[in-house]
């Protein structure tokens, strides 16, 4: 099973908020959504772009690059010309700290 990572403390990454962290040598998006914590692949399943880069409001992240929009709850695809979802990574908060993992070979 895959280690957890401490991504930050919670007052770092407040509603509205994003940040980018390394899990398991993979870039991981977070995002605060209403205060609650989601965590995507930070790559674009279009081609490859840092979703990271782009605008959020809300739940919806878009990708820089062609403007594929993302559900970053889900990692849904809502508007293409991505087709794919990215992955989703578990999150745990712990005594005020953010905890990510990839758990996609667990
Ligand atoms: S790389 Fe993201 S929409 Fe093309």
């Amino acid at each position: 099973m895959s280690e957890w990572t401490r991504i930050c403390a919670t007052n770092e990454l407040l509603p509205g908020e994003r940040r980018v962290a390394e899990v398991d040598g993979v870039m991981v998006a977070l995002f605060n959504v209403d205060g609650d914590i989601h965590a995507i692949e930070d790559v674009c399943t279009h081609d490859g772009g840092e979703l990271n880069g782009g605008p959020f409001s809300g739940f919806v992240v878009e990708c820089p690059r062609h403007g594929a929009r993302f559900d970053v709850r889900t990692g849904e695809v809502l508007c293409g010309p991505a087709y794919s979802p990215v992955s989703r990574f578990p999150v745990r908060i712990d005594s005020g700290v953010i905890w990510s993992r990839d758990d996609r070979w667990d």
